[in-house]
């Protein structure tokens, strides 16, 4: 897959790919995944989102235990009543994600830099930051035929991600980003019509 495919095949094709092939991702590949993300905007253009991109492998086994510990008890009550088939597959995938994390050749940790301590819920104060360079990493990573999903489980004891990578107490860590050549098939997403999701002007 070239990089010249089109903005628009890559949104509508954009979906989380969570069976990642072990082959390693060329090293300029990763940096040209945050040098997109690091054009998105941010507020006040305050250009603190920061990113770490894990490759080694002790460092990734620290991330896949603290994702293991989150998503196991997160996804075992629909594991054992899906909803549906469809959420049955996607599940299965979490499953593959979460056993084969620390294999994955590059986890990428989108953070932003608060410039002072932050604790609770005031880590997500700035998320609006570091989301719009997320989605521009999973697009660039679409055309580049990279997969990668948007993951928050692994993240939800902020210390301990903090310990694991050594960031400064300043960091809030927002999106885990595992980023590999896929497994399966790109293919399109499958989203609720606009119809249903817009009006004119005003609600009702
Ligand atoms: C804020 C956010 C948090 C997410 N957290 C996780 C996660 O922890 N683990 C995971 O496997 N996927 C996670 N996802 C991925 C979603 O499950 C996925 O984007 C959604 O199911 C749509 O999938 P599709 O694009 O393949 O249709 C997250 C997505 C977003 C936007």
């Amino acid at each position: 897959m070239s990089d010249e495919m089109s903005l628009f095949d890559a949104i509508y094709n954009c979906r989380a790919m969570r069976r990642l092939e072990t082959r390693e991702v060329p090293e300029e590949l990763l940096i040209r995944l945050i040098d997109a993300a690091n054009q998105a905007p941010s507020g006040s253009n305050s250009q603190r989102a920061r990113w770490v991109v894990v490759r080694d492998p002790a460092q990734k086994q620290k991330l896949a235990d603290l994702n293991r510990r989150f998503a196991e008890p997160y996804i075992k009550p629909s594991l054992e009543n899906p909803e549906s088939e469809a959420q049955a597959k996607m599940l299965r995938t979490v499953v593959w994600q979460m056993d084969h994390m620390h294999e994955i050749p590059a986890l990428i940790v989108a953070c932003f830099d608060y410039q002072e301590k932050v604790e609770g819920l005031g880590v997500y104060r700035s998320a609006g930051s570091v989301w719009p360079g997320i989605q521009n990493l999973l697009l660039t990573a679409r055309a580049l035929g990279l997969g990668a999903a948007p993951t928050t489980l692994a993240l939800r004891d902020q210390d301990l991600v903090r310990e694991a990578l050594e960031l400064p107490e300043t960091f809030a860590a927002l999106c885990m980003i595992p980023v590999g050549y896929p497994k399966g098939k790109f293919g399109p997403v499958t989203r609720r019509p606009v119809e249903e999701i817009m009006r004119f002007d005003r609600w009702s």
